[in-house]
This record gives C-alpha cells, sequence and structure tokens, in this order.
C-alpha cells in the first residue's frame, strides 16, 4: 500500500502549497521573495541551475540533465550558457525561437519532455512558485495589473521590471468585478500540468490544410456570442490555444518547419515582441518560452527556400548531434533497455558495448590526421589512454569537423535490433555476437542505407567483431587465474624491480635468502618479447619506464600495471601465453577429463559469481574461445 500512501502525501502536500489571497497580499511575497516574479526565461534557467551545476575538467556538467541524457555535455552547456542563461538575463536571444537540431533519435524530445516535466516539478517548490491573477485561463501575471505609468515607480520600489500589458479579459474582469480597486484582485499560486494545460503545452501540425490558428490562439466561442452581445467581448472569447495555456512556462513547437507561415509568424511575433494577435483584440501579451525541434534536411531546406529569410535571424539554432562516445551510448542502451520490456532479459557482458562500438564507429569521420584511424579515435574520444596521443591531440580531432555526430546509426535501431535477436532467440540470454548478428541482418532490411554506407558499415561490425574477440579472450584467460589482478601486479613488481637494479647498475636482493643476485635477464626478456621489443630496443624501453615512473612519483601519481599501455600489454601477454594451452586444450576438448571438466566448472563459476555472466552466456563465451584459440 505504499503506493497509496505516497498518493495521499501528494495530495496533502499539493493542499499545503495552495495559495490564494489578494494582489496586495502578492505584493508582500514579491518583496520577500522577488525570485517569484520571474519571467519563464529565467525560471527555466533557475530550475536548471537550482538542480545544481559541477565543474568537471573545465566542463559544465549539468545536474538537472546528467542522469537522463548521457554524452552531450558539450552541447548542453552550450543550450544553457548561451541560451538559457542569456535568455535569463533578459539578452536578446530571448527573442528568438529556439530550435533544436539535430538527427533522428538523438534525445531531442528527451530534452524538451525533461524540461516540461522539469517545470512541473520546480513549480511546487519556494523558488519556483508561480502566482497567477485567479481566474484567468491565461494564469496572467499579476504583475501585469501596475499600470504603466506607474510601472517605474514599482520598479524603484521593488527592483522587479514588468513587461506586457493586462490582458483585454482582466481588463474587463478588473472593472467589473473588483470596481477597478487591483489591490483587491485575486490572485492564487499555480502548479505547471501539462496534463491540465497549465503553463506547459504541446502543439503538433496537423494536415496544414485543415490546421486552424485557433490551435495556436484560442478562439471565439459562438455559443455565448448571443450572451454578450459582441464578437470583440473578451468573455465570448475562448482562450485555450496552446500559446494561451503555455504562458508563463514553456510550449513545446513539434515539426516546426512543416508548420505553415502563417503559424510561424505569430510565434515570431510572440517571441519578438512578447504578444501575439487574437481575434479581434490588442495583441495580448504572453511570456513563455518556445521550443522547437527539426532535424538537419528539414533545417538546410528551410534555410534554401528565400521566402524563410526573415525568419531566420529570428530563430536560434541549438546543434543536438549524436554522442559520441562508446561508454556513454552503452548507458544509453542500458537505460532503454530498462525502460523497455526487455528489463528481464539477461545481457551477456560486453554485448551492449560491442553494439555501441559499432554505433559510433558508424557517427565518426575519418579524421586527416597522421596516425589517426577511426578506431584510435573512437578510444580517444571515450577518454582511453592511447599511447603517443595526449588531450590537445584529442582537442584538436574534435574541432577538426564541426558537423560530427549528425548522422550514422541511432540507438532506437540499436535497440530494435537486440529485442528481434530476444525474439529470434528463444532464452531469455543473449549476447554480444547475436546483437552483432542482428545488427548485420538489419542493415538488409534497412531501406534508407546507401550501398556506400552499407560497406562502410559491414565493415565497422567487423572491426565491433574483433574487439569483441579481443575481450572474449582476455576474458575468459583471466577467468582461468585465481586473482588475474594479484597476478598480474605481482609479474609487474617483479619485472620493475630488475629493471630498476638493471638500469642503476645494481644487485637485487633475494627476499627469502638476502643473497644478493643478479637482475633476472631471462624474465625481463620474456616480457619484452610479448610486444616485439628488440635486444637493441630493450635498454631503452626499461629507461623510459623508469623515466615514467619518476615522473609519476613528482605529480604524487601512483604507478600501477595501467600507467603505462604497452607495459600493461606485455605482462598480459606474457601472463596469458603461459596460460594459453591450457585454456585451449580445457575450452575445446570433446571429452574433458575429470581435471578439466573442474577447472571448467571453476572458471563458469568465476564469470557467473564475479563477471556478470549466466549460465547460459558463460557457457558460450568458453565455447566461443575455444573456437578462436583454435583456428
Ligand atoms: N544522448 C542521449 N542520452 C540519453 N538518451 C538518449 C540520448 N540520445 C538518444 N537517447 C534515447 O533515444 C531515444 C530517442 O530519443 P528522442 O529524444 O526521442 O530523440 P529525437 O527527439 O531527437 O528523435 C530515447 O529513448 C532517448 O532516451
Ligand atoms: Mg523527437
Amino acid at each position: 500500500m505504499e503506493i497509496l500512501n505516497k498518493i495521499q502525501r501528494y495530495r496533502e502536500e499539493e493542499r499545503r502549497l495552495t495559495w490564494e489571497g489578494t494582489f496586495a497580499d502578492y505584493l508582500e511575497i514579491i518583496k520577500k521573495n522577488p525570485q517569484v516574479a520571474q519571467t519563464a526565461h529565467s525560471r527555466v534557467y533557475n530550475m536548471i541551475k537550482d538542480a545544481g551545476i559541477e565543474e568537471v575538467n573545465g566542463k559544465k556538467e549539468y545536474k538537472f540533465f546528467s542522469d537522463q541524457i548521457y554524452g552531450l555535455e558539450e552541447s548542453i552547456e552550450r543550450l544553457v550558457e548561451e541560451y538559457f542563461h542569456s535568455a535569463a538575463k533578459r539578452l536578446d536571444v530571448r527573442k528568438r525561437v529556439l530550435l533544436l537540431m539535430g538527427p533522428v533519435s538523438g534525445g531531442k524530445s528527451t530534452l524538451v519532455t525533461m524540461l516540461k516535466r522539469g517545470l512541473e516539478q520546480y513549480s511546487r517548490t519556494d523558488n519556483g512558485a508561480v502566482y497567477a491573477i485567479k481566474g484567468c485561463p491565461m494564469h496572467e501575471d499579476p504583475l501585469h495589473l501596475i499600470p504603466h505609468h506607474l510601472r517605474e515607480d514599482f520598479y524603484e520600489e521593488y527592483g522587479i521590471r514588468v513587461e506586457g500589458n493586462l490582458s483585454p479579459l482582466n481588463m474587463m474582469r478588473l472593472e467589473k468585478e473588483y470596481g477597478g480597486r487591483i489591490e483587491d484582485v485575486i490572485v492564487e499560486r499555480i502548479f505547471f500540468s501539462e496534463d491540465k494545460r497549465t503553463g506547459i503545452g504541446t502543439f503538433s501540425p496537423s494536415d496544414p490544410k485543415s490546421q486552424d490558428i485557433a490551435d495556436l490562439t484560442g478562439s471565439i466561442d459562438f455559443s455565448t456570442i448571443a450572451e454578450y452581445g459582441s464578437e470583440s467581448d473578451p468573455r465570448a472569447y475562448r482562450f485555450d490555444g496552446e500559446l494561451n495555456k503555455a504562458n508563463r512556462g514553456l510550449m513545446e513547437f513539434q515539426e516546426m518547419l512543416k508548420c505553415d507561415e502563417k503559424f510561424l509568424w505569430h510565434l515570431l511575433s510572440l517571441t519578438q515582441e512578447g504578444n501575439f494577435k487574437a481575434g479581434r483584440f490588442a495583441l495580448i501579451s504572453a511570456d513563455e518560452m518556445i521550443v522547437a525541434h527539426t532535424n538537419e534536411a528539414e533545417y538546410k531546406s528551410f534555410i534554401a527556400n528565400k521566402k524563410n529569410e526573415a525568419l531566420h535571424s529570428r530563430i536560434i539554432v541549438m546543434p543536438v548531434p549524436y554522442n559520441l562516445r562508446v561508454s556513454e551510448e552503452e548507458r544509453i542502451y542500458q537505460k532503454m533497455i530498462k525502460d523497455s520490456d526487455m528489463g528481464h532479459v539477461h545481457i551477456a557482458p560486453h554485448a551492449l558495448r560491442v553494439a555501441a562500438i559499432f554505433t559510433i564507429l558508424t557517427r565518426l569521420k575519418e579524421s586527416k590526421k597522421q596516425g589517426v584511424d577511426i578506431v584510435k579515435k573512437m578510444r580517444l574520444y571515450d577518454g582511453e589512454n592511447v599511447e603517443g596521443f595526449n588531450g590537445q591531440d584529442l582537442e584538436e580531432l574534435r574541432n577538426e569537423f564541426q558537423d560530427e555526430g549528425m548522422n550514422g546509426i541511432d540507438p532506437r535501431y540499436v535497440i530494435n535490433r537486440i529485442s528481434s535477436a530476444i525474439i529470434r532467440k528463444e532464452v531469455t540470454s543473449i549476447n554480444a555476437l547475436d546483437v552483432l548478428r542482428s545488427i548485420k541482418e538489419g542493415l538488409d532490411q534497412h531501406a534508407s542505407i546507401s550501398k556506400e554506407d552499407r560497406e562502410r558499415y559491414l565493415n565497422f561490425i567487423s572491426i565491433a567483431r574483433k574487439e569483441y574477440d579481443d575481450i572474449a579472450k582476455k576474458e575468459v584467460q583471466k577467468a582461468f587465474v585465481y586473482s588475474y589482478e594479484e597476478s598480474a601486479k605481482t609479474l609487474m613488481d617483479n619485472y620493475l624491480d630488475n629493471v630498476e637494479a638493471y638500469c642503476n647498475k645494481n644487485k637485487l636482493r633475494d627476499p627469502l635468502t638476502g643473497e644478493e643476485m643478479n637482475p633476472d635477464e631471462k624474465l625481463m626478456r620474456s616480457i619484452e618479447e610479448q610486444i616485439g621489443i628488440s635486444e637493441n630496443a630493450k635498454k631503452a624501453f626499461r629507461e623510459e619506464i623508469l623515466i615514467r615512473i619518476s615522473a609519476y612519483a613528482r605529480k604524487g601519481k601512483k604507478f600501477d600495471y595501467n600507467s603505462h599501455e604497452r607495459l600493461r600489454e606485455a605482462i598480459q601477454k606474457k601472463l596469458f601465453a603461459d596460460l594459453k594451452d591450457v585454456v585451449k586444450i580445457t575450452t575445446s576438448t570433446k571429452t574433458p577429463d575429470e581435471s578439466q571438466l573442474k577447472k571448467v566448472n571453476e572458471v563458469i563459476a568465476r564469470l557467473i559469481d564475479e563477471y556478470g555472466y549466466n549460465s547460459v552466456s558463460a557457457n558460450e563465451l568458453l565455447r566461443y574461445v575455444g573456437s578462436l584459440l583454435n583456428r
């Protein structure tokens, strides 16, 4: 019954937050907390700010977005700073429609939905509270009641700038219901809710011929004209268009560029002048943020059309490209799977990663920079250390193309392919190979992929497959060692002791007997040979490692077995070389003897307990690696 308790608590909370009073009472409230009287744009920004902004490596991370949007940090920073923040300061961008431009399924709708749901919550907090003239269908800002000639005085006293005119309906009500006494007008606290059409709206164009502008700006209510006597009586008008309802908050404009021009002009007048025309009335003031979204092709054809020229300067375009980082892409899939009905399916470790490798490759542009192939670029983008490249190289790569991430495979495609792999397989367990196979089959059915792209994509599938082969081999070999990390560390420490003694022309001391010994040349070479270091190059390699260690020491950083990529590779290969035959024989014999069987069971248990497999996927992995090693 937990849920019923929660529902009840929510209701009680709502009652507690309810407030109603006169305009005079309202002035008391804003005297104490002027933020309450902020503009819609400022409210959006403060909502994001109040959720927390953290600086990570000189980049801003906005908590508001970070638990649902992954890998778009730069686009979000730009969106928040260049639009939301500037608009909150009443800079000129506020007067433009915000247009999110990006490829399909790149998170645009998700972003807008977060803003909407966020505002609904925020309007229930102290800092995000919103008040309106009671009984107004547009929840008009009570400060509009202050006559223009007194607004300068009001600013002196309260420090708040008032924009906009009192709407015709409230003008009439002020006279008829309150006898012109502004201070008596009843004000109430409102709570944004898209369902209740308060402060949040969505407009989506239908057939351009049948769509009525009334959907945006409201319409005359013919049934009441007789009662009020005239079409120009505001009481005979229904202020129930999307622009009316979204006043004070946010309106999402779907498919904006598909819309008829006459709709766009209303929007532009609203953003530009803060008002729009409805029926036979003077202009109606409204304060709301308008967010639209579109894809690149649509935007380009909009721009190319001369007829739209005047509109360009009134739109601010913010790119929302695809995420370009493998690990973040993996998180996107995890989230989408959790939200889908596949939540119960066992997805073997690395399956999503391998899919993500494929996807990111389709989105990257081949760099012209020396020595950077697309796989290295992918790793660098994902924050991995790639020997021979540093942070500056990464910056240069990022700046090489302005429009990277505007095409490629979208996350929904991958999720659909995973879902068909699941249907196909009948067991509720799928692995990386199942996913890659399904992605590949999907490419053949995908009508919108050009022949060239298909070739490229097939190549990326084999790259992803190779990555997986490496991962799979390492995983199994690791699982064969009782404690992989420890063995690797011991071997490396041993190697480093010897290297140090070798370079300093010292002796080592045997830990047991205390006897002095020469550095163990055979051990050092057996490791170095794993990565092809020749007899002639060994001295330079050993010295380089010592230099790296002292550089680490100087910076107070701990040198461990991940600190030098080639050394790590050498250690790993050495460990695996010692193991290879055992793994090979154990994983591939058709008739294992008792001790082999025991080993296999041990490894499977370890894969399940420590590496996240289930028994189906662990057995599949062993069989696959067995076949790889016997090739
Ligand atoms: N960068 C991202 N971070 C988190 N989820 C994402 C991201 N990109 C896409 N998605 C997910 O992909 C799906 C499609 O996104 P959506 O917002 O509908 O895209 P768009 O409106 O751009 O076509 C959603 O489930 C969304 O959560
Ligand atoms: Mg969308």
